[in-house]
C-alpha cells in the first residue's frame, strides 16, 4: 500500500491504495464517485472513462500510481444538477439518455473530442465515439445532443 495524492474534479485526495489499482476502483470505492461505472474492466466498453488533463481515457485500465499530478474530472465533476455542464443541458434537453450507465463514455469521450476539435464533423464525431457501448441504443438522440452541444461549442469558439 502507498500514500496515493491524486486531483480529481480540482480537489486534491490522498489515499492508501496499490499503486496498480485501477483508477476506477479508487475512484469509486474510496472516492465515493458515481459517474464512471464498472462496465468491461478491459477497455472495451467506455462505461469508465474520465478525462485526464481534457483527454478521454478508460479508468479501469489506468493504474492509480501513474496518474501523477494531472487532473483527472470525472462526470460528476462536470456540472451539477442545479447548473449542469452545456453538453449535460444538451443530453437533458434531447431525452438522450435511459439508464446512464454508459454517460461517462459518452459525454466524456464527446467533450474532448470537441474540444479539441470544436469544428469536427459527423464522421469524426462518429468515429471517436467507437467503442463507447449503450446498451440501451440511445444512439440517435445522443447524436443528436452532441450535435446540439458542438454547434453551441462552435460559437463560443468562433
Ligand atoms: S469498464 Fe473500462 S472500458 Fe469497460
Ligand atoms: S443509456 Fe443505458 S447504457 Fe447507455
Amino acid at each position: 500500500m502507498s500514500r496515493i495524492v491524486l486531483r480529481v474534479n480540482g480537489r486534491e485526495h490522498a489515499v492508501e491504495a496499490d499503486p496498480e489499482t485501477p483508477l476506477l476502483f479508487v475512484l469509486t470505492d474510496q472516492l465515493g464517485l458515481r459517474g464512471p461505472r464498472f462496465g468491461c474492466g478491459l477497455a472495451q466498453c467506455g462505461s469508465c472513462t474520465v478525462l485526464r488533463n481534457g483527454q478521454a481515457i478508460r479508468s479501469c485500465v489506468t493504474a492509480a500510481g501513474e496518474v501523477g499530478t494531472d487532473e483527472i474530472t470525472t462526470l460528476d465533476g462536470l456540472g451539477t444538477p442545479e447548473n449542469p455542464h452545456p453538453i449535460q443541458r444538451a443530453f437533458i434537453e434531447e431525452g438522450a439518455s435511459q439508464c446512464g450507465f454508459c454517460l461517462s463514455g459518452v459525454i466524456l469521450t464527446a467533450k474532448a473530442t470537441l474540444d479539441a476539435n470544436p469544428h469536427a464533423s459527423d464522421d469524426e464525431i462518429r468515429k471517436a465515439m467507437n467503442g463507447v457501448l449503450c446498451r440501451c441504443f440511445t444512439h440517435t438522440r445522443m447524436i443528436r445532443a452532441i450535435r446540439k452541444y458542438a454547434e453551441e461549442n462552435k460559437h463560443e469558439n468562433a
